[in-house]
């Protein structure tokens, strides 16, 4: 962890961040978005889940995957691995080794954490390894802190200290609206890949886009 990044009470015990994920508004939205993904995953594949925090998605997976994970919180990798009998690894999403070839590359809410050449580095890593499917789900920010006003503000403030993981400066600024995150979703974010083997479908879910790309 860099000394110099803070990190929450949030990140820092994986019970309370489940807690947190759970009671986020809308209700009931970490349990839709992930059944989501794993309807997608389907059954019998080779599963990356890049940045996997404690492994949410592990749960709601058809057992017939291969799931395999990394994150930096070697806290969230020691829970998850002792709690699902997992071998997860304390790996950089930015550092292409930290990838290997798997049917399906997951990118679960992590891209709003890193700058934008960080973002590059992690989707064109993704999009190196994966053999069939790519999946991106991101939040997008809620229109009001657009505005200037002292609401906004005092919420960007609440936004920035709930995110701070201890590894990344996240703020509203690096944050991304609905329609900008479609187009980094259609752009792929900027990353230098061979755009035209991949078909992408965007699709909308509590308060989250979700990026499918299939070849
Ligand atoms: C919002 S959490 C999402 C975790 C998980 N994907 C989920 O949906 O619950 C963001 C995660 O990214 C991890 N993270 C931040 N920067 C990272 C990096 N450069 N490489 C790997 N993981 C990173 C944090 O430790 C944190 O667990």
């Amino acid at each position: 962890m860099n000394p110099k990044i803070k990190q929450n009470f949030v990140y820092r015990h994986p019970k309370i961040y489940t807690i947190y994920l759970r009671c986020s508004y809308p209700f009931r939205a970490l349990s839709k978005r992930l059944k989501f993904i794993s309807s997608i995953i389907g059954k019998q594949k080779t599963v990356l889940d890049a940045a996997c925090g404690p492994a949410h998605l592990y749960e709601y997976l058809d057992r017939s995957n291969t799931y395999s994970g990394f994150d930096l919180n070697k806290t969230f990798i020691d829970y998850a691995n002792k709690k699902y009998s997992l071998s997860l690894e304390i790996k950089d999403v930015t550092d292409p080794k930290s990838f290997k070839k798997s049917d399906v590359i997951v990118l679960l809410d992590i891209l709003h954490h890193l700058d934008k050449d960080k973002r590059k580095k992690a989707v064109s890593n993704a999009f190196s390894n994966a053999k069939k499917i790519v999946i991106i789900c991101e939040p997008f920010l809620p229109k009001f802190f657009r505005k200037k006003s002292f609401f906004s503000k005092v919420s960007a403030k609440v936004f920035e200290i709930f995110e701070r993981d201890g590894f990344n400066h996240v703020t509203v600024e690096i944050g991304l609206f609905e329609e900008e995150l479609e187009n980094n979703l259609i752009n792929f974010f900027d990353a230098n890949i061979d755009k035209s083997v991949w078909h992408l479908k965007i699709h909308k879910i509590t308060g989250y886009l979700v990026g499918v790309y299939t070849r």
